[in-house]
């Protein structure tokens, strides 16, 4: 039987949760001639939302050409021309006519174009001769873009990345070919809050107040419960509310692990699943992975891995420096806790949220939290 609880980005509408509400923005904003920042924790559905909002355009017929470019794996600018590049001829891969015009893009830089014998993927090789025939190329992709024919919109996941690029002010530069045009619009996506604010909210920084910001934050509780009972009884499987909650609960409704206990505990359910099933599955589940969070200790000094486990106990800390946090936990000193703090944030081992009334710090981690927990 299919799982309906899928754990990769996106499938189809039909099991993907909510998010309306940032779906609408992202509808009126890009569609409207807006670049938009798209900002959340890791793991919280960003990819998953740029691909519903593309199959959104795409079921609605619009005359809009979208484009996903994931630049994680970039290290540098030439790295970030061929997989934007690639992704643009994977696109092509079934129009011979707009192929053979992207291609002409790169008829200066002797291009190589082959396709991956296993998944069909495009590979091109671009060989230039010098830096001008490198920004050269890459302002012929965003020309390319430009004169399309109809309206684009081009996804940049992991945009933060750009910043990783040695001896290139790649904000600069992608400014300059971003801001004139008319026809493309961009979704900067990225999980380094930091980072992403440093791009776009820092006067002294090339991208500077040219978006709109959409956050990503929890699926609201009651929507993400009616959508699992709902996922189980299509599949004529009935679990009861207490149990749902318990998973909210229990994941903190951080999607990525909301989902992959969903998907834990479906594929292990006959046709009734109820709490005590629900609690014995979670467990599991835990187990499973004691062996990468033994790891962890390994990579940590005894101090941070203390810290993560007072952490962890607390769920959620608030106050950090005060008194009975420290002592309570045997951290030492206020001095003592933001440093050991700065650090595991850093190492994205914890997450700061900001909220209209504080700042609140818990393992970034889940499950790693609630084993954590239990020591
Ligand atoms: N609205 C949703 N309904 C159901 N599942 C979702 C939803 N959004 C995301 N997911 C699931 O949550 C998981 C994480 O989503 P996704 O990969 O989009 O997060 P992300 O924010 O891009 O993470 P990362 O920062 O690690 O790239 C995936 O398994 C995805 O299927
Ligand atoms: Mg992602």
């Amino acid at each position: 039987m299919e799982n309906p609880f899928i754990l990769s980005p996106y499938a189809e509408k039909l099991l993907f949760c909510d998010r309306e509400t940032e779906l609408n923005s992202l509808m009126e904003l890009v569609t409207n001639g807006v670049n938009v920042t798209l900002i959340s924790p890791r793991r919280m559905g960003k990819t998953g939302l740029i691909y519903r909002f593309f199959d959104e355009i795409f079921i609605k017929k619009f005359e809009i050409e979208t484009f996903y470019v994931d630049i994680y794996a970039t290290q540098t600018i030439d790295d970030f021309i061929k997989i934007f590049s690639e992704n643009i001829i994977q696109s092509f891969q079934k129009k011979t006519s707009m192929l053979k015009k992207a291609m002409k893009v790169f008829s200066g830089v002797k291009p190589v174009l082959s396709f991956d014998e296993l998944t069909g993927n495009p590979q091109l090789s671009l060989t230039y001769n010098n830096n001008d025939e490198k920004m050269q190329t890459l302002r012929s992709i965003f020309d390319f873009l430009e004169n399309y024919g109809k309206r684009v919109i081009v996804a940049f996941d992991e945009f933060q990345q750009i910043r990783e690029y040695a001896g290139i002010n790649m904000e600069a530069v992608l400014r300059t070919y971003i801001q004139p045009m008319k026809n493309v619009n961009f979704i900067f996506c990225g999980s380094k809050k930091h980072l992403m604010f440093d791009i776009f909210a820092n006067a002294r920084n090339p991208f500077y107040a040219s978006t709109s910001y959409v956050y990503l934050d929890k699926i609201d509780e009651e929507k993400y419960a009616e959508f699992i009972q709902c996922r189980f009884s299509e599949h004529g499987k009935t679990i009861e509310r207490n149990a749902v909650d318990f998973i909210l609960n229990f994941t903190k409704r951080h999607t990525f692990y909301t989902q992959s206990l969903c998907h834990f505990v479906f594929q292990h359910s006959k046709r009734l699943v109820n709490l005590q099933f629900v609690k014995e599955e979670a467990a599991k589940l835990i187990a499973m992975n004691e062996n990468i969070y033994l790891q962890y200790r390994s990579l940590l000094t005894p101090q941070q891995w203390n810290y993560l486990k007072a952490v962890a106990k607390e769920g959620v800390v608030t106050q950090p420096m005060a008194n009975n946090f420290v002592v309570k936990h045997g951290i030492g000193t206020p001095a003592n806790s933001q440093r050991i703090l700065q650090a595991l944030i850093t190492k994205d081992l914890i997450l700061e949220t900001t909220t209209k009334e504080h700042t609140e710090y818990s393992v970034y981690d889940v499950f790693l939290s609630r084993w954590l927990e239990s020591l």
